[in-house]
């Protein structure tokens, strides 16, 4: 148990530390001869990487020391390939075809900047986008990644790829990163020092592939800052939409709309679906309010960044109070607080960790825990 967790420990920080982890599959990596010959340097104007344009190379990557992993997406992506593409300077994406965040223009030296909006801030006309964008995202099949699906992610070569829209790409990468790992309550996402910045990262991520997929280049998810109020107040029509009593999205929004697809999608099961709309903003008695001002204050006091064991049961750990496992004793939810406690408060799809990232109400969410 303890040299699992020190394995851990170092896969996180590998996955910290490692520059070119790209989640899921890049299309070009799932034919067979990438993967019988375990490469994945896709094409990028003609040459892998795009070498010839002095982009990246597509190198050897190898880990010191590393032994067989006890599942197959720790030191990701080396249960699948020897070779992926490494860039210089800001290009980035699987080919390096694209700039790392916060830079544009053809040699990507150009700074981007774009400020996030709290989204009850946005004009009319910026929150219409944001939706027409995401909207577009649900039911468009990603050009550029397809998911691997398996019921067992501790058995290398036991996988299926699929296509998925590219909000399900997202949805099913949270699913994916959040599965257990073997004999623990562990995953790389949650309950350790790696929360704040794995979903830094995935928000980053699904804010490319949108911008990628329509050509709005300044998209971004606004935040929801729930200190502001002491309900949904963007349970409504104009925003996420209006639920009824049973928790079921109101027909005159167009998320009453969105379905999870099943594509031959074994992970998209029964049970999976039937979790998918509901939202019980308040229902749930220990988890019936949201987090305060007052609660990000005490949370923004807590000097150590994270602490032993570096799980839920931390204490004193500005992570572990963001994410709600070191719940003060005073507090009035007991059994969760700050990230967890507006999971928990929802009552519904956002409550499991399995489907969460279902509800467009986890971007926001987590937009703001980004902030
Ligand atoms: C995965 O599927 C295979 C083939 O259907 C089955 O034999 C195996 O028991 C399954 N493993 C798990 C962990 O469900
Ligand atoms: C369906 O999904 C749920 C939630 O992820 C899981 O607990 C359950 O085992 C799955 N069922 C099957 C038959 O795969
Ligand atoms: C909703 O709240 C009820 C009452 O507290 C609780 O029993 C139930 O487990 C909650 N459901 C979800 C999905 O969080």
């Amino acid at each position: 148990m303890e040299s699992r967790l020190t394995r851990l420990r170092e896969a996180i920080l590998r996955i910290l530390l490692w520059p070119h982890v790209e989640a899921q599959f890049p299309i070009p990596c799932t034919r067979q001869e990438a993967l019988d010959s375990r490469t994945c340097c896709p094409l990028w104007n003609g040459s892998p990487c795009g070498e010839m344009a002095g982009r990246g190379d597509c190198a050897q990557h190898f880990l010191e020391g590393a032994d067989l992993p006890f599942d197959y997406r720790v030191d990701w992506p080396n249960s699948f390939y020897d070779k992926v593409c490494a860039c210089y300077g800001n290009f980035d994406g699987f080919d390096c075809g694209v700039c790392s965040p916060g830079w544009q223009g053809p040699d990507c030296l150009e700074p981007h900047r774009v400020d996030r909006k709290e989204i009850t801030d946005m004009t009319e006309d910026e929150r219409e986008l944001f939706i027409s964008n995401l909207d577009h995202a649900k039911h468009t099949i990603s050009n550029r990644y397809k998911i691997l699906t398996s019921n067992d992610t501790t058995k290398a070569g036991n996988f299926k790829f699929h296509e998925a829209t590219v909000y399900d790409l997202y949805v099913w990468l949270h699913y994916y990163a959040a599965k257990k790992y073997a004999d623990t309550d562990d995953d790389a996402a949650h309950r350790g020092p790696a929360f704040p910045f794995w979903h830094r990262i995935f928000l980053l991520f699904i804010e490319r592939e949108i911008r990628l997929l329509t050509g709005n280049h300044n998209f971004f998810i606004p935040y929801w800052d729930w200190t502001r109020t002491d309900h949904c107040n963007i349970c409504t029509n104009d925003y996420f939409g209006a639920v009824d009593p049973d928790g079921h999205i109101d027909q005159g929004s167009r998320f009453s709309k969105w379905k999870v697809r099943s594509p031959s999608c074994s992970f998209l099961n029964a049970s999976f679906l039937l979790l998918l709309k509901l939202r019980k903003p308040g229902k749930d008695r220990s988890a019936d309010t949201l987090p305060t001002s007052g609660d990000v204050r005490r949370t923004l006091c807590e000097d150590n960044y994270d602490t032993p064991p570096f799980n839920k049961m931390s204490k004193h750990s500005f992570r572990s109070r963001l994410e709600g496992f070191d719940i003060p004793r005073d507090s009035r939810n007991l059994q969760s607080a700050m990230h967890n406690l507006v999971h928990d408060y929802f009552n519904g799809t956002m409550s499991h960790l399995p489907t969460a990232a279902n509800d467009p109400l986890f971007m926001v969410h987590h937009s703001f825990v980004d902030k």
